[in-house]
């Protein structure tokens, strides 16, 4: 196994998760949101406005070919497992840790996010459907789902740190 992949929906703790992660493994983190950021030298709400998600889409999957091999933890965006080209090869080349969040929660924390379009453009209520949409790709993609509600960011890091210990000697 060379890297550890966090997925789930928007406001799921993914990018909280992964430097806390980071930082107890003591192995290097990346945001791919952030990473596709600097490569094109602008912001998500951005993208999306000049070249359109289907663009944004085509970004995140080149990331996943192209990363270097390395032994390091990646939060991916929130849409990121819906592709199964995606999901294959982040099964081939890891260990995937769903971070399940509820949606109650989850809203909490994005609602008022003017940095992701998707929450921009969409209401509670197509977001709720979004969430319900997507959770079986997540739960498809994953090897492991780490339920989030009613835990800290310390205990969710804590066992997600256990997981990779107990599995990371394993051939994906
Ligand atoms: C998206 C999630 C975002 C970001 C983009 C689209 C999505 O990442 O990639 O705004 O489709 O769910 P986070 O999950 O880190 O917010």
């Amino acid at each position: 196994m060379k890297k550890i992949y966090l997925i789930g929906f928007m406001g799921s703790g993914k990018s909280a998760i992964g430097r806390r992660l980071s930082f107890l493994l003591k192995i290097p983190y990346y945001d791919m949101d952030q990473e596709i950021v600097k490569k094109m030298g602008m912001s998500i709400p951005e993208i999306f406005e000049r070249y359109g998600e289907p663009f944004f889409r085509q970004q995140e999957h080149e990331f996943l070919k192209t990363f270097r091999d390395e032994w390091c933890i990646i939060s991916t965006g929130g849409g990121v497992a819906v592709n199964p080209s995606n999901s294959k090869l982040m099964r081939q080349t890891g260990l995937v840790l769903f971070l399940d969040a509820t949606f109650p929660d989850i809203w909490k924390r994005i609602h008022r996010d003017v940095n992701r379009p998707i929450v921009q453009s969409s209401t509670r209520e197509q977001l709720d459907a979004l969430y319900t949409r997507r959770k079986r790709f997540y739960k498809a993609t994953s090897h492991i789902t780490i339920r989030t509600e009613g835990r800290t960011l310390r205990q969710i890091t804590e066992y997600a740190a256990f997981q990779v210990n107990r599995l990371k000697s394993n051939d994906f």
